[in-house]
């Protein structure tokens, strides 16, 4: 068995480093106890491999483990009116903290991630994935610091950890299947996102995911689906259950109208279809009037089999309402939601 130890009691500087694999070994250790630190001036980052600061590419059966804090000192890169920022082209353009590519059979827990420049965790081509009891954390307004992004994965679990930042808790984008997301505390930060799909009219796929026992306090969205107009593909078979949220700005929201502000974003025909969500047990307070906004394309089949049982969603603010706002939703309600989903068609 391969192995690395970085000791405890130790702060070792890191610029841009990519492992690649294969590895001989079937297994390969990377035990983190002491803290890991990047250069704290952008102008030092050289020799980013695809936009990384720590680079896993083709690492099979990789264990990371370890209590050390992995900091990426991402402030000196969050002021992107800085123009140092692209520092050397083609080497580093506000990387993501630690990138996995076909990394099978990975495991990565206990570590603490601060302050990435961009994304902290990004999961690419690998199946079998266990994250648990990791901490995750960046300044609520810091941009782009999305806690866990996966896509083209399967069977991923992450699970027990705690995530706190500027953009998405966790994020499950396209080509993603059979992913298990539970005990996630997040907040700050954008809330637990499928998507976003289909941008510039692509086909994206998204399958077999269940979000269940989360946590989610002060964020921008509790469990959000968002897809791009005129993409196509679907997300489907999607379960998120036992949510608890606290001051969440939009609990439970499907939008197939995502734009991200700056692009032109018309009315077009095609949409990734949304269909057999389940929201079961899903509580907390919003200080917004609408806790479930289903807002789903003008496309007849845009957002079916959408299910809905023990909702229970309250205003945080006192004497006031809570209302589900509906566009072209089809499902039904099981035993009970408040606010109540009349506007959802069968
Ligand atoms: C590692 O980082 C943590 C959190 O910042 C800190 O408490 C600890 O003292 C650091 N240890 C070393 C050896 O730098
Ligand atoms: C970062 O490095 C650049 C180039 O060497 C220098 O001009 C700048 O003052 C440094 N910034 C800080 C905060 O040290
Ligand atoms: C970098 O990204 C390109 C394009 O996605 C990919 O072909 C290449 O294998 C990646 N490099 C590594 C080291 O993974
Ligand atoms: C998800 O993980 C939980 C344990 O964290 C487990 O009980 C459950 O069966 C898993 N669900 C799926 C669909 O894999
Ligand atoms: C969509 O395509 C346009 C034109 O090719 C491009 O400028 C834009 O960056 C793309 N949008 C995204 C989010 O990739
Ligand atoms: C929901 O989360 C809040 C804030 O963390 C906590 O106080 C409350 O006990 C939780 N409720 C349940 C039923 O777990
Ligand atoms: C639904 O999306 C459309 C298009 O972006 C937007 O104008 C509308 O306000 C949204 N509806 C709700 C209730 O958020
Ligand atoms: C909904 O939650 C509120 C606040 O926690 C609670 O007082 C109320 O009894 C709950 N209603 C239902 C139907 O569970
Ligand atoms: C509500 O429906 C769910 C799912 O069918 C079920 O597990 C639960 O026991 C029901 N609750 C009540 C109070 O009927």
């Amino acid at each position: 068995m391969g192995s690395i130890v970085l000791p405890g009691g130790k702060l070792f500087l890191l610029s841009p480093i990519l492992f690649q694999g294969p590895c001989n070994s079937p297994i390969v250790k990377l035990q983190v106890s002491g803290n890991i630190t990047a250069h704290t001036n952008s102008t030092k980052w050289v020799g980013c491999e695809n936009n990384s600061w720590l680079y896993f590419s083709s690492v099979s059966g990789l264990i990371i483990s370890g209590t050390g804090h992995i900091n990426g000192q991402g402030a000196s890169w969050w002021n992107i009116a800085n123009p140092l920022h692209k520092v050397v082209k083609g080497t580093c353009d506000r990387p993501t903290a630690i990138r996995f590519n076909f990394c099978n059979d990975l495991q990565l827990n206990g570590v603490n991630l601060v302050d990435s420049p961009r994304n902290h965790i990004s999961i690419t081509f690998s199946k079998r994935v266990t994250i648990s009891h990791i901490t995750i954390s960046a300044p609520e307004d810091s941009p782009n610091t999305d806690g866990i992004d996966i896509s083209t994965s399967h069977q991923v679990h992450i699970l027990d950890s705690t995530i706190q930042t500027g953009d998405d808790c966790i994020a499950i984008n396209l080509g993603c299947s059979n992913i298990n997301i539970t005990g996630i505390s997040c907040g700050p930060g954008h809330g637990i996102s499928v998507g976003s799909l289909g941008v510039n009219g692509t086909f994206a796929t998204v399958e077999n995911i269940n979000v269940a026992h989360c946590t989610l306090q002060g964020t921008q969205n509790g469990v959000r689906i968002k897809t791009w107009q005129g993409g196509m593909g679907f997300a489907r078979f999607i379960n998120f259950e036992n949510i608890n949220l606290t001051d969440v700005r939009n609990p439970i929201i499907i939008d197939q109208f995502y734009c991200n502000g700056a692009h032109d974003c018309g009315i077009k025909p095609n949409a990734v279809q949304v269909s057999h969500v389940t929201y079961m047990d899903v509580f907390g307070t919003t200080p917004s009037k609408i806790a479930i906004n289903l807002n789903c394309s003008d496309n007849s089949t845009a957002c079916t089999n959408l299910l809905f049982h023990q909702i229970n969603i309250t205003s945080a603010l006192p004497q006031k309402q809570t209302l589900a706002a509906c566009h072209n939703a089809h499902g039904q309600v099981g035993n009970s939601s408040l606010p109540p989903i009349t506007c959802l068609k069968p």
